[in-house]
């Protein structure tokens, strides 16, 4: 042992003790760095549970308030709303009418908590439609991308009207931010912001979600999210949103894209525009379905997770945790 050769630069003394470990992190996660995603059911006259996602509802519009001023209070500065419409119908006539589900819930959230919160609508047909697809389909079933985008500025201006700070276009329909943006300016919304989703991929981590918003997809949206394979039209897919007028641009899934999110993140970061990633429905369900079984320690796993995507360049992160993380970060 005396051969030995003792090392000189020993990286353990940076990780030696808890106070080290903090002075030295890189990465930081802040309750106003998470958004809360949330599910109001037309309807509802108490919070419905969704089976595949433990902990998380279909609220009732009394209960989404109060979950909004609950998130206030834990430190959140944002939450992104879904309806969940009694009826649909093919051209989701829902989604557009200033009574419908989605609109009644963003004016509900806005006069609760005005200012205190980013009160932000999903902005896609898809809960809405009776087929289960993210735009109006033509006569040969197909999602007619042009006709969709007509619904989906009809939508803004319902949603901006209602109270929403920003609206989210989900659809991935070409040209959709370019279209919000000039039907909100248009109808005097110039300061109604755009999170767009920018980079979205068609997942099999979305199946929760299609029970949370009671969704009968049949088929998949291959034609219009992107595949899988690809990570370079990620960045073609945000260049054209932040030229469009994206105020935000959004990676989702989040875990098995995080390469893309961190080449989204430098891409948009250098044009001065911030970037978000949704922690989805399926990578929720699987933490807490593994974490119910007893084989992994929850809460670490959380924090964890969100790092994770922070450190892959997420600046925002929408999250079904967000409430619960703000807690374990305070
Ligand atoms: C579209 C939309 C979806 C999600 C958010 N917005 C579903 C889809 O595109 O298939 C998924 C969110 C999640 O899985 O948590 N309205």
């Amino acid at each position: 042992m005396s051969e030995l050769q003792r090392p000189v630069v020993r990286p353990r003394r940076l990780r030696s003790s808890a106070a080290m470990r903090e002075l030295v992190a890189e990465t930081t996660l802040r309750p106003a760095q998470l958004v809360l995603p949330m599910f109001v059911r037309e309807g509802a006259d108490e919070p419905v549970p969704i089976g595949s996602m433990p902990g998380v509802v279909q609220h009732s519009r009394d209960s989404l308030r109060r979950a909004a001023v609950e998130a206030t209070e834990a430190g959140l500065r944002g939450v992104m709303l879904f309806g969940v419409p009694e009826s649909k119908d093919p051209e989701g006539f829902g989604a557009t009418d200033p009574d419908g589900i989605l609109n009644v819930a963003i004016a509900d959230v806005a006069a609760e908590v005005g200012d205190a919160l980013v009160v932000m609508g999903d902005l896609c047909l898809d809960e809405f439609t009776d087929h289960g697809h993210c735009g109006v389909l033509d006569a040969d079933g197909r999602v007619d991308n042009d006709a969709t985008l007509a619904r989906y500025a009809e939508m803004a201006r319902a949603q901006a009207a209602a109270g929403a700070a920003m609206v989210g276009p989900s659809g991935m329909m070409d040209g959709q931010v370019a279209v919000i943006r000039a039907a909100l300016d248009e109808a005097g919304h110039t300061d109604t912001g755009i999170l767009a989703y920018s980079a979205k991929y068609a997942s099999a981590f979305y199946g929760p979600f299609r029970e949370a918003v009671d969704s009968s997809l049949s088929g998949d949206r291959r034609t219009y999210q992107q595949d899988g394979r690809n990570a370079r039209e990620s960045i073609r897919e945000v260049l054209l949103d932040i030229e469009e007028g994206a105020d935000v641009v959004m990676v989702k899934p989040a875990l098995a894209y995080l390469d893309v999110l961190r080449r989204v993140a430098d891409t948009a970061g250098e044009l001065g525009v911030p970037t978000a990633a949704y922690n989805i429905s399926g990578e929720y369900s699987m933490l807490e379905a593994a974490a119910a079984n007893g084989w992994i320690d929850r809460e670490p796993a959380i924090l964890e997770t969100l790092t994770s995507i922070r450190r892959a360049g997420a600046d925002i992160i929408l999250t079904y945790w967000a409430v619960e993380a703000a807690r374990l970060l305070r």
